[in-house]
């Protein structure tokens, strides 16, 4: 059976730095002999989670929100491996990155989270060259604790600064590393 990996882009640019990078990754991955699967989060309908604990109130449903975290949530769970492609905005990742990261509460309860175990690669691109000043650190960190929280792995993290959309391509060096990761979330 190939590995299944999902990889979900958090940009509302589709030929932005972060969707140029995750596509390496992807096309890493295919090559390593894996199934890839993309999402767009910016083309989903995707609301904001509301605590309202339904989730945990019964352990068979995932979220009662009607939106597309109803395509995600199945996907997710039959993943091997997850990769989160984000762009830095306002110090963090982007807001579609985040909602749906906080959706993922609807997969947790008593015995841990649905995740637990995936492998997960992730993918940061942001303007700033310092990553400490461009707020990069901050998302790297987030996805640390975020992934640690819920027992999943991650196998690696690609990011680097650039601007224009798809201005990542010149650095030759990170897209090569893309390229790795992707085979290495296929193959490992
Ligand atoms: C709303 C917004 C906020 C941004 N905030 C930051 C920031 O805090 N730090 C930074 O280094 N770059 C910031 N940027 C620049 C983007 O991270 C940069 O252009 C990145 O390459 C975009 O990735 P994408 O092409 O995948 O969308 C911001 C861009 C926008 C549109």
């Amino acid at each position: 059976m190939p590995r299944k990996v999902m990889v979900v882009i958090g940009s509302p640019r589709k030929r932005g730095n972060s969707s140029v990078l995750a596509k390496r990754v992807a096309a890493g991955a295919k090559a390593g002999g894996a199934k890839v699967e993309t999402f767009s989060l910016h083309e989903m309908n995707i609301k904001p989670c509301t605590a309202c604990d339904a989730c945990r109130k019964n352990p068979k449903i995932d979220c009662v929100i009607q939106d597309d975290m109803r395509i995600l949530y199945p996907k997710l769970k039959s993943a091997d491996a997850i990769v989160i492609a984000s762009p830095v905005y306002w110090f963090t990742v982007s807001a579609q990155t985040k909602l749906f990261m906080d959706r993922w509460y609807g997969l947790g309860g008593d015995e841990g989270y649905a995740l637990a175990g995936k492998r997960f690669g992730i993918v940061l691109a942001y303007a700033g060259e310092d990553p400490f000043v461009s707020g990069a650190v901050n998302a790297l960190r987030m996805f640390q604790d975020a992934l640690r929280f819920i027992d999943a792995k991650i196998v690696g993290m690609v990011y680097g600064s650039a601007w224009k959309a798809g201005e990542v391509r010149k650095n030759k060096a990170l897209m090569a590393e893309a390229y790795e990761l992707g085979k290495k979330i296929a193959l490992e």
